[in-house]
């Protein structure tokens, strides 16, 4: 199955994702987790990733493509994939409909986590991540079973950079401003299915796990 998940920052994508991928066994692409292993790693995507990601602005549509382009072209993605956080512009959708065209297959679903502005900020700067294995917590919402302690691995969990308040702000304006043409592109498309995403995560994982019980 190939799909993607759509929400503004904060809306669940990355947590739904984990739960997605590990039920339905296919690769979860996020530009942002990849964006964050080129900063760890020093790399020049990562030093030219790093300079958009801390104004909270996006990183520009053609290094983006071609980090999806490459990912996405890899043999593992031939059973499917989950795309988290991409596309995010209509010129990388666009991008994204010839690349699969070119690899000869299309998408199943765009799965729109929908959630109200108004909850997100508490969402993000209350998130908390492990930065050995990459698991997401919440210190209200969803906290580790040991305050401040990975559940997978006991690694003290960290807050992202791009979750301080200020740049928060930031994060959702640039992310609102280019949502709603997104998302009629792919209503348009007929690929889109809506998830009331205000509800607790096992709430929202039914729900997108019923949609996708036919496919696989
Ligand atoms: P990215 O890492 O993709 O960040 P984002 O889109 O801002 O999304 P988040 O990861 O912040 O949120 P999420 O929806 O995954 O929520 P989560 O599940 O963690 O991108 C970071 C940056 O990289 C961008 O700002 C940009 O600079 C760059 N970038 C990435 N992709 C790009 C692209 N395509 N083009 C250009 N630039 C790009 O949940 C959030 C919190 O809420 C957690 O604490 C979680 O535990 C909690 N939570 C989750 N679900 C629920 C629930 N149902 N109820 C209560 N709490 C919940
Ligand atoms: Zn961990």
């Amino acid at each position: 199955m190939n799909l993607i998940l759509m929400g503004l920052p904060g809306a669940g994508k990355g947590t739904q994702a984990e739960k997605i991928v590990e039920k339905y066994n296919i690769p979860h692409i996020s530009t942002g987790d990849m964006f964050r292993s080129a900063i760890k790693e020093g790399t020049e995507l990562g030093k030219e990733a790093k300079s958009y990601m801390d104004e909270g602005a996006l990183v520009p549509d053609e290094v983006t493509i071609g980090i999806v382009r490459e990912r996405l072209s890899k043999p593992d993605c031939q059973k499917g994939f989950l795309l988290d956080g991409f596309p995010r512009t209509l010129e990388q959708a666009e991008a994204l409909e010839n690349l699969l065209g070119e690899l000869e297959t299309s998408l199943d679903y765009v799965l729109h986590i929908d959630v109200p502005q108004t909850i997100l900020v508490d969402r993000l700067t209350g998130r908390r991540v492990c930065p050995e294995c990459g698991a997401t917590y919440h210190v209200q919402f969803n906290p580790p079973k040991t305050p401040g302690k990975c559940d997978n691995d006991g690694a003290v969990l960290i807050q992202r950079e791009d979750d301080q308040p200020e740049t928060v702000k930031n994060r959702l304006e640039v992310n609102v401003e280019q949502a709603q043409p997104l998302l009629d592109f792919y209503e348009e498309k007929g690929y889109l299915v809506t998830v009331e995403g205000n509800r607790n995560i096992e709430e929202v994982f039914n729900d997108i796990d019923e949609r996708l019980q036919h496919l696989s």
